[in-house]
């Protein structure tokens, strides 16, 4: 057992999740939605990243949502942030070392639909990897052709979109493209995004699913729009901007995944 598993099995206290929720700008209250919690700072957790993103703290909670166990992050590691798109391999291989079957996850992102404004949600359908970066550089074994045909679970997209109707929350569906920020993109970049096939651009999400499936982890993902993508509107984007516009969307996908923790899935 490494020394993560060993961590997080003595300090959930018999608690056994099976699911893990990444949480994005926007959902970082739902952690004080979580019953019977118990909260560990990834500082205290060997391998889990130390994020230094205003926005985003750092903190695993573990408890019970919607009546079923759960295993919220509140934090992630950017690529941006040092260029390492396995940062997030460690903490995924802990979660999956005690049990962690299902990986859900939430992020901030850019329209390209006037349709799709701010505060709107999307379901992921499928995704493009525009960063030129793989998580699974490096990684040795044949384990590392993953395929990616079905990345995105079809029951669990079947399962938000139940969710999301029963609670009369719109939920839009898309591609969601990732490119390496942290600057923002240009126009021009949006323009080939949209000829390409994207709905939606943000600097997340795509690693961790990567790692996710190499994992053999089940994954969904749902992105809250927080702008028009830049040149769409006339002004500057911004990282404040993007912040502040989260808790909208954030609100309705908690809507959402409250009704899927509460429903559940197959
Ligand atoms: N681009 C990239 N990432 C983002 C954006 C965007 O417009 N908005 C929120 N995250």
């Amino acid at each position: 057992m490494n020394d993560a598993v060993a961590t997080l099995v003595e300090r959930l206290g018999g608690r056994m999740p099976e699911t893990a929720l990444i949480l994005g700008s926007g959902l970082g209250g739902l952690v004080d939605e979580i019953e019977d919690a118990i909260r560990i700072p990834y500082a205290e957790i060997d391998g889990f990243p130390r994020s230094g993103v205003t926005g985003h703290s750092g903190t695993l909670v573990v408890g019970r949502f919607a009546g079923r166990q759960v295993a919220m992050l509140a934090g992630r590691a950017h690529y941006y942030e040092h260029g390492d798109a396995a940062a997030m391999r460690p903490a995924l291989e802990a979660l999956a070392g005690i049990g962690i079957k299902t990986l859900l996850l939430t992020n901030a992102a850019g329209s390209l639909d006037p349709e799709m404004g701010p505060g709107s949600v999307m379901l992921i359908d499928d995704h493009i990897n525009f960063s030129g970066s793989n998580p699974l550089f490096g990684e040795p074994t044949d384990r590392r052709f993953v395929g990616l045909t079905e990345a995105y679970d079809r029951r669990l997209r079947d399962a938000l979109l139940k969710a999301a109707a029963a609670t009369g929350t719109p939920l839009h569906r898309g591609v969601y493209m990732w490119f390496s920020g942290p600057s923002f993109e240009t126009p021009a970049e949006i323009r080939m995004a949209r000829i390409m096939g994207a709905n939606a651009v943000g600097m997340s999400t795509v690693p961790e699913v990567i790692l996710a499936r190499f994992l053999g982890l089940r994954v969904a993902a749902c992105s809250v729009v927080t702008n028009l993508a830049a040149g769409m509107t006339g002004s500057e984007l911004s990282h404040e901007e993007t912040k502040d516009m989260a808790p909208l969307g954030g609100r309705r996908l908690a809507t959402v995944l409250r009704r899927l923790f509460e429903e559940g899935w197959e």
